[in-house]
């Protein structure tokens, strides 16, 4: 599905999925100079994830391992709480290993918070995030997302993994929903 099948139930177009290949490219080539030869384990958080994850690997020279985590926020606010639930966890054991998260977007970044303290407690030799997209929120919550794909408004967006009860997670590009769409 792409932006044009989709143009009534969006606002704005935010990125086009060339402007995020173009952005994964340099971030990608980043990545491969800071883990040279370290093997590094990339955590992707499901379901969000799986579009970046597939094409963020994909772009490294270097080679990488990856596992995958389910997770869901305890209570049924739609604000996020931050205190999370392990669905599935990794089948990886991440003793002395280089770990890089992979996330979709971090929005206020208390999910974030929580899984990194989790991933800490199992002593990996090093452990970083990889954020496709960021709001604002984020930077009140101190939560250190060392490579950003893009810094986006406080807004509601869909699009590369990222869905609107369960749609439009598969839009190539990224946008903000059109009000009539969710009112
Ligand atoms: P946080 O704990 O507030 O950082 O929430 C992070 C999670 O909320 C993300 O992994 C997404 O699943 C979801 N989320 C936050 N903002 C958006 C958005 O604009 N569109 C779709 N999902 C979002």
């Amino acid at each position: 599905m792409d932006l044009t099948d989709v143009s009534d139930d969006l606002a704005n177009v935010l990125f086009t999925q060339s402007q995020i290949d173009d952005r994964l490219d340099e971030i990608a080539a980043e990545v491969d100079r800071d883990y040279d030869g370290k093997n590094v384990l990339l955590v992707g958080v499901l379901n969000g994830a799986v579009m970046v994850m597939a094409d963020f690997s994909r772009r490294l020279r270097g080679h990488c391992e990856m596992d995958w985590m389910a997770i869901s926020s305890y209570g049924a606010g739609t604000s996020s709480s931050g205190v999370v639930r392990i669905l599935k966890d990794l089948n990886t054991n991440l003793l002395d290993r280089h770990v890089l998260v992979v996330e979709d977007i971090v929005d206020t970044g208390l999910t974030l918070a929580y899984l990194l303290e989790n991933l800490r407690s199992r002593r990996p030799a090093s452990l970083e995030v990889m954020a496709m997209f960021r709001k604002p929120e984020a930077a009140k919550n101190a939560v250190e997302v060392k490579y950003v794909g893009f810094d986006i408004p406080n807004e509601f967006v869909v699009g590369y993994g990222l869905d609107y009860a369960g749609k439009y997670r598969n839009l190539t590009g990224v946008g903000t929903l059109a009000p009539h769409v969710y009112s």
